[in-house]
């Protein structure tokens, strides 16, 4: 009977970032609730400058997701000619009002306005995309603070799908300051042996095969295949690419890795949904941060 399926091929286990970032969300409306009990409110505040369609859909589905968990969101959506000193001077009076708990830049900037002048305006208080350098200078010597989105969703995803992390190899392979710097400092901080490859590393196919858990963000569709994967491995795809055909696809050939691997997430539906979710989270405990609770 069962003649589709093939019982001598190893299975990878899926990682269903939707489901798991549903159930995060849930419970944050329900801290959210809590909160409101005792006279606590949280309000996130989202500047978009210009009219980029991607980020348009991001700052949208952002405002969603507020609602969604019962928080506040105010948006200012700036024309693309706005100075540098019109933001600023944004943030500055956003910084200094008491009911706007976190502030959220959308970017990428117009080319007029320097991203890190803006990053470092936003109070670390209120920076809840953890981009601040006090936020990064935080996570590196484990004080509190905001962490990067995607790579705390990635933490997430391991641990709620009961993957043992300590004294494993892993690799991260990308050094961005949103994903591959921050994400190697949280695999160290549960106690992984962290590798940080890139694409300049000599031997990459070798670096990657040593991985137990390979962390992939490198911005180049369909960049690792099986070559790059020790059998059993985890294999996490923070990609986001369009195929030929538009269909959207990560960094990891999915079909290709699928049968060597022990976990993987697919894209869609994998590492995205989480950065919501933990803008989300980051938000809930803004108030925290703030001395509100
Ligand atoms: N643009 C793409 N991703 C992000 C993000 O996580 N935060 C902000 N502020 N801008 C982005």
């Amino acid at each position: 009977m069962d003649s589709e399926f093939n019982w001598g091929e190893a299975m990878a286990n899926i990682i269903d970032g939707k489901k798991i970032s549903s159930e995060i969300k849930s419970e944050l409306a329900d801290r959210v609730k809590e909160l409101k009990n005792k006279g606590v409110s949280i309000c996130l505040c989202v500047i978009q400058v210009g009219d980029d369609p991607a980020s348009s859909v991001y700052v949208r589905n952002k405002k969603k997701g507020c609602e969604l968990i019962g928080i506040e969101s105010v948006s200012y959506e700036l024309p693309e000619n706005t100075t540098q000193k019109e933001l600023l001077d944004l943030i500055d009076r956003l910084n200094n009002d008491d009911k706007i708990n976190g502030i959220l830049v959308q970017l990428p900037l117009p080319s007029h306005i320097d991203e890190n002048a803006v990053i470092e305006r936003i109070s670390p208080l209120k920076d809840v995309d953890g981009f601040h350098p006090v936020s990064v200078g935080n996570l590196c010597i484990g004080r509190p603070g905001f962490v990067s989105c995607t790579p705390a969703g990635i933490i997430e995803l391991l641990l709620r799908s009961n993957i043992d992390i300590q004294g494993k190899e892993c690799v991260v392979l990308g050094r961005s300051n949103i994903v591959g710097k921050p994400m190697s400092i949280l695999m160290l901080r549960q106690n992984a042996t962290v590798t940080i490859a890139h694409s300049k590393t000599s031997n990459l196919k070798e670096v990657c095969k040593r991985a137990d858990i390979l962390i992939v963000a490198i911005g180049k569709s369909r960049f690792v295949n099986s070559e790059y994967v020790k059998d059993g491995a985890v294999v996490i795809d923070v990609g986001i690419n369009r195929n030929d055909d538009g269909k959207l696809c990560g960094d990891v050939d999915y079909d290709d890795v699928f049968e060597k691997c022990s976990y993987i997430t697919p894209v869609p539906g994998g590492v995205g949904p989480m950065t919501i979710a933990m803008l989300l989270k980051n938000c809930v405990e803004s108030a925290n941060l703030q001395g509100k609770i």
